[in-house]
Order: C-alpha cells, then structure tokens, then sequence
C-alpha cells in the first residue's frame, strides 16, 4: 500500500501572500521528489467552482451568513471526496489554497457564526480529516487590502469594511494559538523573498519532522 500523502494548507487574508508562496511550497517538495497536486477553496472541483463563483460574486448582496456557510462546506465536501481524498491515497501531497480555517476565520471571526456551529460542519464533512500541516500568512489588515486592491477589482469578500477583515485577521491569529502543533504563523508583510525564506524553513523543519 502506498504511503498518504500529507494535507498542507495556506491561510491568511486577502493579499496575505498565499497564492504567491504556494508555488515555492510547491518547488521546495518537488525538490525532495514529493508529488504535489495544487488547489484552492472555496472551489477546487467543478462544482465547487460553480459555487466559489456566487460565493465571490460582488453583486450577490445579502446572503445569509448561514447560507454563506453552508456553500463553503458543500464546495468543501465536493472537493474532499472529487479531487483531495483520491490524491492523497495515492501518496501525492495536497498543496490547499485556503481550507477550513478559512471558514473559522471569515464565517466564524468575520461574520460572527458561533464557532462550535462550525465545528459540527466540519466533524459532518471532513470527519476525523486535518490539514498536517497549515502556513499562517499573517500582516497588518491595511498592507494585504492595498495589497490585494493593486491586483484586481474587489470580490465579494474584498469588498468588506477594514473592521471585518481586522476580525479575520484575529480569529486566524486565535486559530494558530490553540493549534500550535500544526500551524506555523509566517510573518508575511516583509518582502516576498523574505516570505519565501520562512516558507522554505518551515517547509523543510516540516519535512524533518516526517521522517522521524
Ligand atoms: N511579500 C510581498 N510584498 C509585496 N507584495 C506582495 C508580497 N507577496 C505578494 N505580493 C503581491 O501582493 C498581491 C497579493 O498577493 P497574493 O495574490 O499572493 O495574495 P493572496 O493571499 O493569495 O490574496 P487573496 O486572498 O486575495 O487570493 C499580488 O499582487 C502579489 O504579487
Ligand atoms: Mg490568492
């Protein structure tokens, strides 16, 4: 039987950095000879993408928090048993744009939903599955919206009030603080190759860690 492969997500808030970095978590395994398929929530399937769609969409205005909720898991669930789940049983590694603490961050810091709500999601959808390993993007609110304002026209969620994202920002810093095992806090408002550096370091103490 092949050897799992290992779950590794990037979380942080818009312009954090984490699409950037994901392509030098990406080279550092591939350098080791890992297999690595890369993907990203809300989304990752074709369905999922579906619903990442309206999820973003800037003109779908007064969603229910709940409903909000309830899509993120359904493009979650899609996304474990299509695309996450099969690779990882066959021993390729799983590279994760955002995952579930996205959605205690956003739905439950951002929105306010009751964290345990969440939790019961989470336990009904992924079961006992956890990333291995999650790379904390954290900066100052107003560096990753100048940040992510430079790219792009603002989605959905870009769109919020500097206040939201201050809740994101804060439900992700809590996040990393009750799970210290597996999530490694990068400081990400330095120069992308000062980022990159800490990536690279955790990416190979992680690797370390495996092969004891
Ligand atoms: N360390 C950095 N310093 C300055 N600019 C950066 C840095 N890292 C990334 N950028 C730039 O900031 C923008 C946002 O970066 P990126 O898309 O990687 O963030 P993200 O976390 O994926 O954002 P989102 O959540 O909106 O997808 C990009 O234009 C990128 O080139
Ligand atoms: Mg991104």
């Amino acid at each position: 039987m092949k050897t799992k492969g290992k779950f590794i997500t990037l979380e942080g808030i818009e312009g954090a950095g984490k699409t950037t970095q994901l392509a030098v978590v990406q080279s550092c395994l591939e350098e080791q000879g890992v297999d690595v398929l890369t993907t990203r929530e809300p989304g990752g399937s074709p369905i999922g993408e579906r619903i990442r769609a309206l999820l973003l969409d800037p003109d779908l205005k007064g969603i229910a928090a709940d409903t909000e909720l309830l899509l993120m898991f359904a493009a979650r669930a899609e996304h474990l048993e299509k695309k996450i789940q099969p690779a990882l049983e066959n021993g390729i590694w799983v590279l994760c744009d955002r995952f579930t603490d996205a959605t205690y961050a956003y739905q439950g810091g951002g929105r306010g939903i009751e964290l345990e709500r969440i939790a019961l999601l989470e336990e009904y959808v992924q079961d006992s599955m956890r990333p291995d390993l999650t790379l904390l993007f954290d900066l100052p609110v107003a560096t990753g919206i100048a940040r992510a304002g430079r790219r792009s026209a603002p989605d959905r969620f870009e769109s919020e009030a500097v206040c939201f994202f201050e809740d994101v920002r804060t439900g992700y810093l809590a996040i990393a603080q009750s799970n210290p095992e597996r999530v490694r806090v990068i400081e990400a408002g330095v120069p992308v190759e000062q980022v990159s550096d800490q990536v690279r370091r955790q990416v190979t103490a992680f690797l370390k860690e495996i092969d004891r």
